[in-house]
């Protein structure tokens, strides 16, 4: 029984250890952060909950989630700067719960770095679908859709995923100067839709202002209300937890990774709100659920050239979502690897390149699956559970760590302990409440299978097994 709970004590020798590039300074980390957040969940899941779930009143369902962040973003500062990231909530919950706990964590989360890559590559297809129809290219509507969805396969999901896996594979320094530039086009992207369409706002748009209420469940265990927009409109805040992901090659993660993670989260929560107020008020909230909502608000106010240039920068924008969300997800996987928990072909890093190839493929087959079979709503529901569990374990873990490991450096700690990294746990447990049932089940049925998984093989083969060197 104790060897379920043995715990895994990270020194920076590590970290030095690892073979990755150190390169990454805290601006680097930053522009990831931006990077991972601004995407699929603001151009497209604001439509959707506003004119499914929560009206007008989209814009508290970000101001909630955006808080539930905030608590979450303080402790997982702290973990970051005293354990220096090695995988993310995975990492410090290896220190904090020991063996099983961190082995189901980094299992969710590999469902949840995977399924955001998925998600995203489907809000980006729609953007760009849209695009070549309005060039008067029309991809035959079996290959637009997943079965569900009434199509065959959404093949430009599974074709950016495939392309980006490449990208990834190349190495490091080239993916994350690509995603300098384009978290550039993605912010002035949103200025440009909200210096051109404030002058449209309407205000009689936002009455009524919270058509669906707080919270519903209606029979079928479907969930509505501002706070059931706030547990679908999360996903948009998806992304600051990457920067930890990245501590192996930053430059001095003590410092830079609360830096990063913190500005790149206040830098969006500011932007959201400022987007789903306008988008709100310039059109009504019943014509937004389209899959890309942001051009087809500026199209129906007659802006067809800020409709295009706005298409064409979120097209661009999301690659950057896709490749962090990637990036941390090999290297989740590449940290578990080390660890035992994994086989060690996941852990090997090539030569030349630098990166963990195998990895990088063998997922990115995975994740183009999904792309391709399974629709966004499903895909993003799966990543907000996965990421609300991962961030409830990550704020009780800074309480946990106070008192089992005072001794810890921490160069940044939460405010007010402990109450941020509680309102961390408490906020962050009452979205999960607010998901469908559907979702509930599949989420359980994933870390069942973990459970079996991690008795299979990790528990043998772990670094931290008896007998095991
Ligand atoms: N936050 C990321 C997005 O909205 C995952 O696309």
């Amino acid at each position: 029984m104790k060897q379920l709970f043995r715990t895994r004590t990270f020194s920076h020798d590590d970290l030095r250890d690892s073979g990755l590039k150190r390169c990454l300074s805290a601006f680097d980390l930053s522009l990831l952060g931006i990077g991972a957040i601004i995407g699929t969940g603001i151009f497209v899941l604001t439509g959707i909950a506003a004119a499914t779930q929560a009206g007008p009143a989209v814009i508290l369902s970000f101001a909630v989630a955006g808080m539930a962040c905030a608590f979450a973003a303080l402790s997982y500062s702290e973990l970051a700067g005293s354990l220096g990231g090695c995988g993310s909530a995975y990492g410090y919950s290896y220190s904090a719960f020991g063996e099983l706990i961190a082995w189901i964590i980094g299992w969710n989360l590999l469902m949840e770095y995977g399924m955001s890559v998925a998600a995203v590559a489907n809000g980006w297809s729609g953007y760009f679908i849209n695009a070549l129809q309005a060039l008067g290219l029309e991809l035959p509507a079996a290959l637009t859709a997943a079965p569900s969805k009434g199509g065959l396969v959404n093949l430009p999901a599974m074709a950016i995923v495939i392309a980006l896996t490449v990208l990834l594979a190349i190495g490091v320094r080239e993916s994350v100067r690509i995603n300098a530039a384009m978290v550039f086009v993605k912010l002035l992207t949103i200025i440009i839709f909200l210096v051109v369409s404030v002058g449209a706002v309407n205000p009689d748009n936002w009455t009524p202002f919270m058509p669906f209420g707080w919270f519903d469940r209606a029979a079928d265990g479907h969930t509505s209300g501002v706070l059931a927009g706030a547990a679908m409109v999360f996903f948009a805040y998806i992304g600051f937890d990457a920067v930890t992901t990245a501590a192996e090659e930053a430059r001095d993660p003590q410092r830079d990774l609360p830096v990063g993670i913190l500005s790149s989260l206040a830098i969006c929560t500011v932007f959201y709100m400022a987007v789903a107020a306008v988008l709100t008020g310039v059109v009504p909230y019943t014509d937004l659920n389209v899959s890309s909502p942001v051009a087809h608000a500026l199209l129906e106010i007659g802006h067809r050239w800020a409709s295009g240039l706005v298409a064409a920068g979120v097209i661009a924008g999301l690659i950057t979502v896709m490749l962090v969300c990637f990036y941390g997800l090999t290297r989740i996987i590449f940290a578990m690897a080390r660890d035992g928990l994994l086989p060690p072909f996941f852990g090997l890093i090539q030569d030349r390149t630098r990166t963990p190839v195998t990895t990088i493929v063998l997922t990115g087959i995975v994740i183009a699956f999904f792309a391709g079979f399974v629709p966004l709503g499903e895909l993003a529901e799966m990543v907000n559970i996965g990421t609300l569990f991962a961030f409830t374990m990550v704020c009780i873990g800074v309480i946990v760590l106070r008192h089992t490991r005072p001794e810890l450096v921490r160069p940044f700690k939460a405010p007010w302990h402990p109450l941020i990294p509680l309102a961390g746990a408490l906020s962050c447990g009452a979205l999960m409440s607010f998901l469908p049932a559907v979702t509930w089940w599949r989420f359980l049925s994933w870390l069942g299978i973990g459970v079996v998984v991690y008795f299979i093989y990790g528990y043998r083969k772990s670094k931290l097994a008896p007998g095991i060197a």
